[in-house]
């Protein structure tokens, strides 16, 4: 692999009268960066704050690595002052935050919590303030315990409760806040949280049971999207935060492409992988047909007017994007995956799904696109390598800017063939508690010191940040 820094601006090497250098991203292209409440706020017990399934599961021990948990995390509940300013001097046009369910009702249900309300207000306006528009999730995983034990997203209250959490978020925030996002990569909560159990709330269910609390996760979707266009005082955009791993066709050949496309939306495999049992319902109306006949056996109840409720309109597709494989066609056309991958020793993040595979977002924006008809925002990207203060005090993470540089180079090219990508946010703003790898794996542009939580910008937050100032030029 090429290191491919990024690019003296055209213009800087030729005469004044050379044309500028020309980015593929317009001025109004949104360069973000995330996080989500449960991994950097802290504060567990503070603020009036009620506990979530990720409490429960992280401070069960064997569950985290190290057994490590959230109740400090990065603090960030007490330090926003200062991870919005550094935001501020990284030139974000945008911040990807999620509000905590259980510090805005610490029970599920009932009586918001004023002193939870009052944290995103600053917060928000505080962002505002600095110049950045706040994009906002609903849930990013942490459920309420107390739901969780009237059934969770077993019980299919669960879609009234979520839509009047939404109505609560969004009466308070919805002055400021124009971007929403109902829900947090469906795959992870279900599949992981449900199926394998790796994850809150830990469970290892019937897959019929799973695909039951697929269909109320829908519809609490559905149900959220009506509240936040009932509520907001914006012209709201809303979508839910989708993910999966790329299928990268083989080579450039017709053939390979179309395996890939038809793997990304194939939909027989039981598990929560497949993309279009979350996407078709929401975008198009309707559960794919061959996931109805593979899951026909298992199938919840679906009653009139769910579908309705599930497809309410939305404004862009979230797609968080990190990996990817790749695909062939095989005997009659039929996708396989390319024996042994992308072949022993392909770089990887520090967390072993993390292939670096930078054709990833292209393939997404131009197989979603082209399904979907849809905007797309990369609302997650990111790696997480082996990062720590050398001697010089400084956080060198090279292989983070060659990783951005690969990746946002695939945008690039999405963008220069028209396929509508809108913004990126980095995942993440901040190093954080990284689910069950506890704070072992580390994303952030800037480095935490959890016994300190001294902030320290990496290397590649410089390199960000002239992204953003040059708007993507030489990218
Ligand atoms: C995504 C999650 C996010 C973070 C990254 C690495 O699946 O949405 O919270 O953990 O992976």
């Amino acid at each position: 692999m090429v290191y491919r820094p990024l690019s003296a601006p055209r213009s800087a090497s030729r005469p004044a009268s050379a044309r500028p250098a020309k980015s593929a991203f317009p001025h109004d292209f949104v360069w973000g960066a995330a996080a989500a409440a449960y991994q950097i706020e802290g504060a567990g017990k503070e603020g009036g704050r009620g506990p979530s399934i990720w409490d429960h599961f992280s401070q069960t021990p064997g569950n985290v690595f190290e057994d490590h948990n959230g109740n400090v995390a990065c603090d960030h509940y007490h330090r926003w002052r200062e991870d919005v300013r550094w935001m501020k001097r990284l030139g974000l046009d945008a911040y990807r935050l999620s509000v905590s369910w259980p510090r805005i009702l610490p029970r599920g249900t009932g009586r918001a919590n004023a002193r939870g309300l009052a944290f995103y207000d600053r917060l928000i306006d505080a962002l505002l303030e600095a110049g950045i528009q706040p994009w906002v999730t609903l849930y990013h995983w942490d459920l309420p315990l107390a739901l969780q034990r009237r059934g969770g997203f077993q019980n299919r209250d669960l879609v009234e409760w979520f839509g009047d959490y939404a109505e609560v978020v969004v009466r308070r925030l919805g002055d400021r806040v124009r971007h929403w996002m109902t829900i947090n990569e469906p795959p992870v909560i279900v599949g992981l949280g449900m199926q394998q159990g790796i994850f809150a709330p830990g469970q290892t269910l019937s897959f019929a049971h799973c695909l039951k609390a697929a269909h109320h996760l829908l519809l609490a979707h559905g149900r959220a999207v009506q509240a936040i266009r009932a509520t907001c005082r914006l012209p709201a955009k809303i979508s839910l935060a989708h993910t999966g791993r790329e299928r990268i066709p083989a080579s450039r050949s017709v053939k390979h492409r179309e395996a890939a496309r038809a793997d990304t939306f194939r939909c027989t495999e039981r598990n929560f992988d497949n993309l279009a049992w979350w996407a078709d319902p929401m975008l198009l109306g309707r559960y794919p047909d061959d996931g109805l006949k593979a899951f026909a056996a298992d199938l919840p109840r679906i009653r009139t007017g769910d579908m309705a409720l599930i497809s309410q309109p939305v404004d862009f597709l979230a797609y968080n994007c990190y990996s990817g494989f790749p695909i062939r066609a095989g005997a009659g056309g039929q996708p396989e995956r390319v024996p042994g991958g992308w072949g022993v020793g392909n770089p990887r993040g520090t967390l072993s799904w993390l292939q670096v595979a930078p054709e990833a977002p292209y393939w997404a924006a131009r197989f979603l696109h082209e399904r979907y008809g849809l905007p797309v925002v990369f609302t997650e990207n990111g790696v997480c390598t082996t990062d720590f203060v050398h001697l010089d005090g400084k956080v060198h993470d090279p292989q983070r800017i060659d990783f951005l540089s690969r990746y946002l180079g695939s945008i690039a090219r999405a963008r220069r063939e028209g396929i509508p990508v809108e913004g990126y946010f980095y995942w993440s703003i901040l190093d954080n508690f990284e689910w069950a790898q506890g704070y072992k794996d580390r994303f952030g542009l800037i480095h935490v010191d959890y016994a300190t939580q001294k902030r320290t910008p990496k290397d590649s937050f410089t390199w960000y940040r002239e992204v953003i100032r040059r708007r993507g030029v030489g990218l």
